[in-house]
């Protein structure tokens, strides 16, 4: 196990974001509910602990509160906004409603040029604050470090005990020097030294993946998504051919996507492919079929029913390997209030019912997604992969209104190649969420050479987002936009009309289906 530091979950909507910006300084980071037992902390012997922030009051009657014998761990603690405020609880202070709530950018000016959390800091740092509660009394044995505007402890030390608190967040990207403060706080406090990479990971997972499966069969459903992509390549680095991966093609892929999967995996990492080609079945079954939420359902059926008749013909297998990633697995903390609770993954056409009895295998349930596609790239995947954008398992199915036909499928994915071959060529494929084309049922009337036309509408869409649950519509530049609609109405038979989408989410969905 490699050193780590826990975070204990008080609601925050940036709990994840901490353990994040503590893994990005090498240091590998665990997220717990709030009350999980010092014994139980104890037991996986952090480096330090970090309270994070949350949207309750510590003096309110139902607050999430810890187990009071963390404060006898004898490691370094750092309370972080609600975290500074169940330190000031706990330990002596006093906590109250402030007169004047802090939300937004603030001034830190840090008083104590000795704090370590300040180390190679200026006196005076943009911090971003989210709190309506304010500390108004030290708890004892602490020094205020810091001051802003609002309070005269927005950062507090205890520098026999190694507590600290800070009333700002530095994990968001708004606290502009907030990482080297927590890195400030895991290195030079706690000392832990920089072991957490992917390189050392590798190690690390396949040591473990060879321990749980022994000379076992492991059967994995590869996507040519990020995540079952990375965890082929890294299954395949342990177990070689115990590994088999089920590729399913369901007629309703991108262009050429079956194909580098074939390509990168069969041929180049040599990995056991069974490539079940489905496609007139799925074409078959969404004959007729209209309705997006029967669209999905009929699609996730057969998926099923496909994957299993290729699971029998691979043969017994006791394990079955999942591309489970940390926030999937990180029990959420029901607090109101707290945004993140209501955050879940989407629904995932591709899951598997639970009546397939398998044991599983998650080699990336510890891992972010930024961590998973570093994980690739150390294991020689292409970029093509690693930074592919999310693709639904529904396919083009949910980007074709309507009935889906070959004949339409055809027609979008030669549009859906333009769109992403453009963004590509001006370095902006990268940098989006998601851009892809959509086939609307609406036929209009154009002109193109001196023919009159009654042809399809394609609309682009390209959004930015986060996490996929809200999203932004994205301003791409107009001779881009110009570009992509000249080739595609000179290009692909059947479109003689581009439009853009140019709804955010809310109140649109990512895809139109
Ligand atoms: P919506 O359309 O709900 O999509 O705004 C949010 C994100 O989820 C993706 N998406 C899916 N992903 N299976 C998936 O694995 C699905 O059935 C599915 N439907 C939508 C979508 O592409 C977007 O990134």
């Amino acid at each position: 196990m490699p050193e780590q530091i826990v975070i204990l979950d008080f609601g925050a909507q940036y709990t994840q974001v901490i353990a994040r910006r503590v893994r990005e300084c090498n240091v590998y980071s665990t997220i717990l509910r709030y009350d999980t037992p010092a014994k139980q902390i104890a037991a996986m012997a952090p480096k330090g602990l970090i309270l994070s922030g949350g949207p309750a009051s510590v003096y309110a009657p139902d607050a999430p509160l810890p187990d009071r014998g963390i404060f006898k761990l004898g490691v370094p603690i750092l309370g972080i906004c609600f975290g500074v405020q169940i330190l000031g609880q706990f330990l002596g202070g006093k906590v109250e409603k402030g007169a004047k709530r802090e939300f937004g950018k603030g001034t830190l000016t840090v008083k104590s040029r000795r704090c370590p959390l300040f180390r190679n800091l200026p006196a005076q740092l943009q911090v971003w604050n989210s709190h309506g509660d304010k500390l108004t009394r030290l708890p004892r044995g602490f020094v205020a470090v810091a001051t802003s505007d609002n309070s005269d402890y927005a950062a507090i030390e205890h520098p026999q005990k190694k507590f600290f608190g800070v009333q700002f967040h530095p994990e968001v990207a708004h606290t502009p020097r907030g990482k080297e403060i927590l890195a400030n706080f895991v290195r030079g406090v706690c000392g832990c030294g920089r072991e957490w990479t992917m390189r050392n990971y590798i190690d690390q997972a396949i040591e473990a993946i060879r321990t749980q499966v022994g000379r076992e069969r492991v059967i994995l459903g590869l996507s040519g998504g990020v995540d079952s992509s990375v965890a082929a390549a890294l299954l395949h680095k342990a177990i070689g051919d115990q590994l088999t991966c089920i590729f399913v093609n369901n007629g309703l892929l991108r262009a050429r996507e079956a194909e580098v999967v074939r390509e990168v995996f069969g041929r180049h990492f040599r990995i056991k492919l069974q490539y079940e080609d489905a496609r007139a079945l799925f074409l078959k079954r969404l004959k007729g079929v209209t309705e997006p939420e029967r669209k999905r359902k009929v699609i996730g059926r057969t998926f099923i029913e496909v994957f299993d008749a290729a699971m029998k013909r691979v043969g017994h297998a006791k394990f079955l390997a999942q591309g489970t990633l940390y926030p999937d697995v990180i029990e959420s903390v029901p607090i109101a209030g707290n945004p993140a609770a209501l955050i879940k993954s989407h629904h995932n056409v591709g899951g598997l019912p639970k009546r397939m009895k398998f044991k599983l295998v998650e080699p990336l349930k510890c891992l972010f997604k930024d961590e998973v596609r570093e994980l690739g790239l150390e294991l020689g995947l292409p970029k093509e992969i690693v930074y592919r954008q999310p693709f639904p398992g529904p396919g083009l199915a949910v980007r074709c209104l309507g009935e889906v036909t070959p004949a339409k499928l055809q027609v979008l994915r030669r549009a859906d190649a333009i769109v992403v071959e453009e963004m590509k060529a001006c370095g902006l494929y990268y940098k989006t969420w998601q851009t892809f084309a959509v086939l609307l049922p609406v036929r209009s009337v154009g002109v193109q050479g001196d023919e009159r036309t009654y042809d399809w509408t394609l609309a682009i869409r390209a959004v930015e987002s986060q996490d996929g649950m809200t999203a932004d519509w994205v301003k791409l530049p107009y001779d881009l936009l110009e570009k992509i609609s000249l080739r595609i109405t000179n290009e692909v038979r059947g479109l003689n009309r581009v439009v853009l989408d140019l709804t955010s989410k809310p109140p649109g969905t990512i895809e139109w289906e």
